[in-house]
Formats: structure tokens, sequence, C-alpha cells
């Protein structure tokens, strides 16, 4: 096969249909086994930072309960997956509890049917359940399937990072404020470095 067209192959694979109800669940530790290889796999083949395995351990042990699995009703195969933590964020005056995006992905064969919106759904309403102050992320400035779903989520975008990832794109931070009375945060998040995380 002549590189253009694997190319094109690649970047669009044949759609499948959503296999009927998909399964959403929490990760939870147990599930280490069977799904890390998998989500590592998911994760790695599209997003520009290459990320150890301890970096996926550092998320899915501390807060397991704000990271979600969409799994293939039959065979329980993984489908899509988010990845979150939420920590207090005491530069600010007063702190603010923060809830942080850091890893999106749904297998391009189901994108486009609302596996990923589904996904972050779940994702904020655990960390607001948590009290969550702010959702904050960053995404590449040119990662328009991302930047459309946040954006309709009700994400604004409160910075753009020159040059942030390994690859020299930029991104912007989005931050999605569940308190919107509370002025300063916002003043605040204008002020924040941009140091990946
Ligand atoms: C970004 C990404 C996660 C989006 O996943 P997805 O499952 O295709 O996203 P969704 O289906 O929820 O939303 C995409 C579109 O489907 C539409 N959609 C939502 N629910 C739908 C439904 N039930 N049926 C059909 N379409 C639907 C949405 O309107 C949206 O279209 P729009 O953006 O043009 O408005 C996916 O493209 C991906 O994995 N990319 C590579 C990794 C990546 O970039 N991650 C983000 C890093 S920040």
């Amino acid at each position: 096969m002549a590189a253009s067209e694997l190319a094109k192959d690649i970047e669009s694979p044949p759609k499948a249909k959503l296999p009927g109800e998909l399964k959403y669940i929490q990760y939870q530790h147990s599930l280490e086994a069977q799904y890390l290889p998998a989500i590592r796999a998911l994760i790695s083949k599209d997003l520009s930072e290459p990320y150890s395995i301890y970096v996926y351990r550092y998320f899915l042990c501390q807060w397991g309960h704000l990271c979600y699995l969409a799994l293939h009703p039959t065979d329980s195969s993984l489908i899509g997956v988010v990845i979150c933590k939420l920590e207090m964020h005491a530069s600010h005056s007063p702190p603010t509890l923060r809830g942080y995006i850091a890893m999106l992905a749904v297998s391009a064969a189901y994108r486009g049917q609302g596996v990923a919106t589904a996904l972050v759904k779940m994702a904020i309403d655990a960390m607001s359940e948590r009290n969550a102050d702010e959702i904050v992320l960053e995404t590449e400035e040119t990662n328009i399937p991302a930047m459309r779903l946040y954006e309709r989520l009700g994400f604004l975008r409160s910075k753009k990072l020159h040059r942030y990832y390994l690859n020299g794109n930029s991104a912007y931070r989005l931050v999605l404020l569940l308190r919107p009375a509370d002025t300063d945060i916002a003043a605040n998040l204008a002020l924040d470095d941009a140091t990946p995380p």
C-alpha cells in the first residue's frame, strides 16, 4: 500500500456504529492488570506527550474515583477513558479546590458519537460532588475536536500557553468555573503560570 494511502487509513479509520449501550465504569485499582495496558495504548496513540507508566499510576492510584472508562458492552474492551485529579490550589487566595482533566481519549473508530462527552460529564459531576471550585485542562490549540467538546460543555479559554508541548505546539488552558459568582477565581486564573503538569 502506498504511504499516502496508509496515512489516509490511519487518519480516517472506518467508523463503527456504537454497539448499543456502552458500559461506563469508574476506575478502581483492581482493574489495573486488565485495563492499564489498554489505557496506555489508547492515550499514547494520539497525544503528543509520551507518559511513563508512573504518570498513569500517579493519577489512577490517587484519583481513580475521578477516572472513567467506556467499555464495549459485549467484550468489555476499552473504547474511551478520562483521567483526572482534584487538589487544593494554594497559590490562590483563598485557596481553590481545583479539578484537572489530565487525559482523554476515545478509540478512533467510535469517535463523534458522544463517548468523550459522556466521560467528561461524568468526571465533571464527580469533581463537582467533591466540591471542586473549578476544573482546568490544557489542550493543543490545533485540536479542534477537543476544543469544540470542552467549549460546548462550558469551558472557557483562560490562557494561551505558547510552545507548551514538546512538539512545539501551543495550547490553551481551559477552565470550567463551578462557582461562577466568585469573580476572584476568574481574576486569579489569569495570573497562573504556564508550567506543564
Ligand atoms: C477529542 C476526542 C476525545 C473526542 O472524542 P469523541 O468521543 O469523538 O467526542 P464526542 O463524540 O463526545 O464529541 C464529538 C462530536 O460528536 C457529537 N456528538 C455528541 N454526542 C453525540 C451523539 N450521541 N451522537 C452523535 N454525535 C454526537 C458532538 O456534537 C461532537 O460534535 P462537534 O464537536 O462537532 O459539536 C477524540 O477525538 C480523541 O480521542 N482524540 C485524540 C485524543 C485527544 O485529542 N484527546 C484530547 C486531549 S485534551
